[in-house]
């Protein structure tokens, strides 16, 4: 099944994510086809998981939560307090947490590790910064950052994660749409396992930045996408169900999604 999921970043009061879910509630048929998920800032999390009917399969995490149990991490909220709040994702080093937070490798590999501890499925960021794929260095970049994210947790556990490639160009205001020609080849290298020499099988590989309503089917026709990760144009609760529709059209295709959290493959 092909992946559509949201993250909301900074934005939607209460008010605003309750509304949102009664839009999607209200068309719940068409999230049938799909696996969707939405990951709202942690302030909403519990609204959102209890104001969605259990049979709307629609999956709610978290932006982001501390590797630690618990203990003095002022601000900070623990794997196992979003899973409390109704998460069962969790997105792990987007480009802004590493930019404006300054997180490392080694802090998103913590962080992978705890999320699968704590029964969470982790989504593992990467992507290339606008100066790396200047100089042709998107591949060996972006199969760093996974073997890195990777690296505290069991093999066994590899196939829990989901990777989601974000180039930082794409990401945001300032982003600019990928050609798909331009992505093909690192969604080709995720897909097929990342490093030469050790396979590492996730769940599903994703793509994000920059996705809309235009680009949507042409970005999921690259072949290894199993599925997008939309900012911006996914806000609108009409505009994500619209996403949601082109990812099950696109999932009646051949190959397409055909990798489950748990399944062997
Ligand atoms: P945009 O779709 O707004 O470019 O953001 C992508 C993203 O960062 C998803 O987390």
């Amino acid at each position: 099944m092909i992946w559509i999921g949201t993250s909301w970043k900074m934005t939607k009061t209460l008010a605003e994510a309750r509304a949102f879910v009664d839009g999607l509630v209200a068309r719940r048929n068409a999230v049938d086809g799909v696996r969707a998920f939405v990951l709202p800032p942690h302030t909403a999390i519990a609204a959102v998981r209890e104001r969605l009917p259990a049979d709307v399969g629609v999956i709610v995490g978290a932006q982001n939560a501390h590797w630690a149990a618990g203990g003095a991490y002022t601000g900070e909220v623990s794997m196992r307090m979003v899973a409390d709040a109704g998460a069962t994702m969790v997105e792990i080093g987007h480009s802004e947490r590493r930019d404006h937070f300054g997180e490392t490798d080694d802090d998103v590999a913590r962080k992978v590790s705890a999320a699968v501890a704590a029964g969470l499925t982790p989504l593992l960021c990467v992507g290339e910064p606008e100066e790396v794929r200047a100089v042709g260095g998107e591949l060996e970049w972006v199969a760093g950052q996974v073997r890195l994210g990777l690296s505290r947790l069991a093999p066994r556990d590899r196939h829990r994660v989901v990777v989601a490639y974000e180039p930082v160009w794409a990401i945001g205001d300032a982003g600019r749409e990928p050609r798909p020609g331009e992505i093909a080849p690192v969604m080709a290298l995720l897909s097929a396992g990342c490093v030469p020499g050790e396979r590492i099988e996730v769940a599903a590989v994703l793509y994000g930045g920059s996705v809309n309503l235009r680009n949507a089917e042409s970005l999921l026709d690259v072949p290894g996408t199993d599925g997008l990760f939309v900012g911006r144009a996914a806000w609108r609760v009409e505009d994500f169900v619209e996403l949601i529709r082109i990812g099950s059209g696109a999932g009646q295709s051949e190959g397409k999604g055909r990798r489950d959290v748990g399944a062997a493959w």
